[in-house]
């Protein structure tokens, strides 16, 4: 396995990005503009970091590529939709994405409800899909973990909480379980696709769960910490939108300065879980620092 995150990233985000790219090209063309906005909402840009966790925990566990891409994929269309709902006027009217205009600013807000929809159902086709290669006793839960953690219980619910708290003054705690389901549920729902995929133990499920509970965590809380000292550009998305929109925020709560010692010292709990397992997890290590220093 690759030994650094700089090369490993840009391997991912190659494969898994033409691996869904194949997909979609393959699908008919009857609802041309549809197809078209979900392309666009999916393949143009990215970081692609929740597949990464996918690929990145499966191979650290000994598994195969090519037994990963469908879960891999999976994900990152949850992802996809998510972000598609997120940036529309009922939820946070954002105009710019991944660097360009977003998906209802390009296609209408009917279009881009559907591209939502369509992408959150494709995320089910390829996590289903009989030419996985998953392990027939694994695809169950592989199923489950994906609805748990992209619906109520997970990012939906998330959702619901960070819009509520608008103009509000929650506390740390409720804060946290904010951040944990709206970012936290897909982050480490990657890391126990990649897990279950690879026919890992409940030991070693348990600590990579609390290294994904972390890094979700630290993900988001550097998130808020870049819509207020992030660049537009380098963003691809407009920075001090949090701040337009009164959202709670730790920035908000605690100050830059904890909030931005408070992400460091996700990685640190991170990179702690790790090390109680003995697989070969750089590329998970380097991921949970990324996570919490990145610039976009
Ligand atoms: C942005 O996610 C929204 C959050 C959940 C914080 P990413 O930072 O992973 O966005 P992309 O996929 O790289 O554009
Ligand atoms: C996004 O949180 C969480 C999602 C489930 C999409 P944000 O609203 O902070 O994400 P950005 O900053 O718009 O990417
Ligand atoms: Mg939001
Ligand atoms: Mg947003
Ligand atoms: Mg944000």
């Amino acid at each position: 396995m690759m030994q650094s995150l700089k090369e490993f990233a840009p391997w991912v985000q190659n494969r898994v990005t033409s691996f869904m790219d194949e997909y979609v090209s393959s699908l008919d063309d009857d609802a041309k503009s549809l197809k078209e906005a979900m392309r666009y909402g999916l393949l143009l840009g990215g970081k692609r970091a929740r597949p990464l966790l996918v690929y990145a925990t499966g191979m650290s566990l000994g598994q195969k590529p090519e037994i990963l891409d469908y879960a891999a994929a999976a994900v990152e269309c949850i992802h996809a939709y998510s972000l598609i709902h997120d940036d529309m006027p009922e939820m946070d009217n954002d105009k710019l994405r991944r660097g360009k205009a977003t998906v209802h600013v390009k296609f209408g807000q009917t279009t881009s409800l559907l591209a939502g929809d369509a992408l959150q159902t494709l995320g089910f086709q390829f996590i289903s899909d009989p030419k996985s290669g998953f392990a027939k006793e694994n695809i169950g839960s592989l199923i489950h973990v994906l609805a748990e953690s992209s619906g109520y219980l997970g990012m939906c619910g998330g959702q619901a909480i960070d819009l509520e708290s608008e103009h509000q003054c929650i506390g740390l705690e409720e804060l946290k379980l904010l951040h944990s389901k709206k970012t936290g549920a897909l982050i480490r729902c990657a890391v126990k696709l990649g897990a279950i995929a690879s026919g890992a133990d409940e030991k070693t499920l348990k600590h990579l769960d609390d290294y994904a509970k972390a890094v979700g965590l630290g993900f988001q809380v550097w998130d808020d910490v870049l819509d207020v000292i992030g660049n537009t550009e380098i963003m691809g998305k407009t920075q001090g939108s949090d701040e337009n929109l009164d959202k709670s925020t730790y920035p908000k709560l605690l100050g830059l300065k904890n909030a931005e010692d408070f992400a460091k010292s996700c990685a640190d709990t991170a990179i702690a879980a790790l090390n109680e397992i003995p697989y070969d997890t750089n590329i998970l290590a380097q991921f949970a620092t990324f996570a919490v220093s990145r610039d976009h």
